[in-house]
């Protein structure tokens, strides 16, 4: 067996026949993948149509695999399927509006683009793209520690940046990443903890690497009888004295993301976390978790309204943004979707499909009758 930690730049799978060497996409989207992308894309799972034919298989693979059988993966979007909405027509909402205040700073809608790794695996934009296309649809982009572009280069796009930070093995490598952030603007650090080990099934093609990180270090040794989970990947995973010590070093806002017990949640809280993203990493750790929508309700009833959470997995459309508003959650990070966006048409696909998604939270809390996104919170699902 061959597990691997998020610091890993290469992966490996314990299906080793699955393991497969990637191309990265090379073919630049032209004018016409573009006009494809944004007149025909009428839903967001006509953009993973376009994407699936754009991508190598391998890449398309490793973007919507899912850990063991899916079942997680797919219950998450289930979880949205099967709650249904009640509209609530003749509210007068004029000069709605879908504006959020988080950590002191006004952002116009909940919106934000999830950290996902590799992003030159699927457009030769890579990260790059998709900050630009935040900066256009003035969305919060949260960039992955496996960035596959130096936090430099996509900082320069100028869109609002958060820092999706993996524990790197140690302290001071850690530390190293994290000034590296807080110098490329970063506005808030976002701690991955869901993932010290998992499976994987890409070897990166050459000329992909995690750009913003050093050399993977070694793992320890292990004797015969030894577990490489225990024995290895997990003595280079953060524990909770770790979080105590990030805290502790920075000034920005840090948020957890990944908890999804609410004990675990308060314990961090009570480190002086300023806040949690509820998520099961789209069901890509472990099969068979609860959704991330049932830890959402869970969370938001136990920790009281005060509390900061956003929320991803599983979010496929403006309506499902709002379910999970009206389940407690401040913002909603787009994952997998942004990523179909990005393949299909690069930054303008980006750009269309979070428009897209504005409109489509905007016309839901219209017929619902709700004109803001206080307004959901305030009233759930009712
Ligand atoms: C291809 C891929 C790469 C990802 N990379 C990261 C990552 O580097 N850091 C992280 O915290 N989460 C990562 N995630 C998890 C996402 O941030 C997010 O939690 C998940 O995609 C939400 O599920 P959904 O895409 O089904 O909506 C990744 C997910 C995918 C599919």
């Amino acid at each position: 067996m061959k597990p691997v930690s998020a610091k890993q730049s290469t992966m490996h799978s314990t299906k080793q026949t699955r393991l497969q060497t990637a191309t990265p996409a090379t073919t630049k989207v032209d004018a016409q993948a573009i006009r494809q992308a944004t007149t025909l894309a009428a839903t967001l799972n006509d953009y993973a149509r376009l994407a699936e034919a754009r991508l190598p298989a391998e890449v398309w693979h490793y973007l919507q695999e899912g850990a063991g059988e899916g079942r997680t993966q797919r219950e998450n979007e289930a979880a949205f399927n099967t709650m249904k909405l009640v509209p609530r027509p003749l509210a007068d909402v004029r000069g709605g509006h879908t504006r959020i205040e988080l950590f002191g700073r006004t952002h116009v809608h909940p919106l934000m683009l999830a950290p996902m790794a590799y992003q030159r695996l699927f457009d030769t934009h890579g990260e790059s793209g998709s900050a630009m296309a935040a900066q256009a649809q003035q969305a919060v982009m949260l960039v992955s520690s496996l960035a596959s572009q130096p936090l430099a280069q996509i900082a320069a796009c100028g869109a609002d940046l958060w820092f999706q930070l993996y524990w790197q093995a140690g302290r001071d490598a850690t530390l190293r990443l994290l000034r590296k952030a807080e110098l490329a603007g970063a506005q808030a650090i976002v701690f991955t903890v869901d993932a010290p080990v998992k499976q994987a099934s890409l070897q990166l093609p050459a000329g992909i690497t995690a750009a913003n990180l050093e050399d993977a270090p070694e793992l320890p040794a292990i004797a015969a009888g030894q577990s490489a989970v225990f024995d290895q990947w997990m003595m280079l995973a953060p524990g909770w004295d770790d979080l105590a010590w990030l805290r502790a070093q920075t000034t920005l806002p840090l948020l957890v993301k990944g908890l999804l017990n609410v004990d675990d949640a308060r314990r961090a809280l009570a480190l002086g976390c300023d806040g949690l993203i509820v998520s099961n990493h789209g069901g890509r750790v472990i099969d068979g978790t609860t959704t991330a929508l049932q830890a959402l309700i869970a969370m938001r009833e136990q920790l009281g309204e005060q509390v900061t959470l956003l929320f991803d997995s599983g979010v496929r459309s403006g309506a499902d943004a709002y379910k999970a508003i009206a389940c407690g959650a401040q913002a909603v990070l787009i994952g997998r979707p942004y990523i179909w966006a990005l393949a299909a048409a690069g930054p303008m696909g980006v750009a269309h499909l979070i428009r897209r998604l504005r409109d489509e939270l905007e016309m839901t809390m219209a017929l619902m009758g709700q004109s803001t996104i206080a307004g959901i919170r305030a009233t759930g699902m009712a």
